[in-house]
């Protein structure tokens, strides 16, 4: 089978260029499983219902969020109630959804669950160790195939992560930096992994944001409201994964980085 991997979905243009492509990349490369970065996709902050049921009726089937989980109070309305969305699974406090979904797929039980870094990350107070919480939660289940969206700044601690539950975690894909890196591969025991698979969005944004107050206060060092970039150029930036449905090894990857020129 073919899963589909997609960055953080940044605001309208987000959006739009989502649903533009991702029909077309399901029919070109016979896409199955098609997971998601919603974090962003609220005005480039956060998630509301009726942008999650975009998402479905274009048959995503897992979507992820990350530290912008509960930035839109509208989340709040719908999120217990949401059967295929995955906040980060590892708060020291309670905190409404869940970290993890498993869905049956034509008999395979596919997990999802997405783990939240802890450096260079605001709130990272707030958070247990990723790894730990990690490990108690695959010790419980048992599912056949299991992907983690490891939403963190840190190019190295994405890769002690993915090398740590290399063998346990069949894909995991870094996010939030919005900046696709260029390594994804097979790790020593048969995982699949990238360090961030990038962005949805416009393409001459800071990482999907209006540029001009963004420089302004690194000029300034005064801050000035983050407005999402709703024009120009776009990009689009996810990781194919094809694996074996009985083996449940890689057979196949290839990173899908379309960037306008
Ligand atoms: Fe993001
Ligand atoms: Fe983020």
């Amino acid at each position: 089978m073919r899963i589909l991997l997609v960055g953080d979905v940044f605001g309208a243009m987000g959006r739009t260029i989502l649903k533009q492509e991702l029909p077309r990349l399901r029919q070109q490369y016979g896409i199955n499983f098609v997971v998601v970065n919603g974090e962003n996709i609220a005005h480039g902050k956060g998630i509301i219902e009726k942008y999650y049921k975009e998402l479905l009726a274009l048959n995503v089937d897992v979507v992820t969020l990350g530290n912008h989980a509960f930035s839109n109070k509208g989340v709040f309305q719908f999120i217990d109630d949401a059967k295929r969305l995955v906040r980060p699974l590892n708060y020291k406090t309670d905190v409404p959804g869940v970290g993890y979904v498993t869905v049956n797929y034509n008999g395979i039980k596919i997990t999802v669950m997405q783990l939240l870094g802890r450096i260079f990350m605001a709130g990272a107070e707030q958070l247990t160790n990723p790894f730990t919480v990690c490990e108690e939660l695959l010790n419980k289940l048992d599912s056949d195939i299991y992907i983690c969206d490891f939403h963190g700044e840190a190019t190295s601690e994405k890769n002690a992560f993915g090398l740590y539950f290399d063998g346990r975690i069949h894909i995991i894909v870094g996010t939030h930096t919005h900046v696709a890196t260029n390594d994804a591969h097979i790790l020593p025991n048969g995982s699949m992994y990238i360090t961030d698979l990038g962005m949805v969005g416009a393409l001459d944004g800071v990482i999907g944001v209006n540029p001009d107050p963004v420089i302004h206060q690194y000029l300034t060092d005064e801050h000035i409201r983050h407005l999402p970039m709703e024009k120009g150029r776009q990009q689009f930036n996810a990781l194919m994964v094809e694996i074996n449905e009985q083996t449940h090894k890689i057979t196949k990857y290839e990173s899908i980085n379309l960037i306008q020129k």
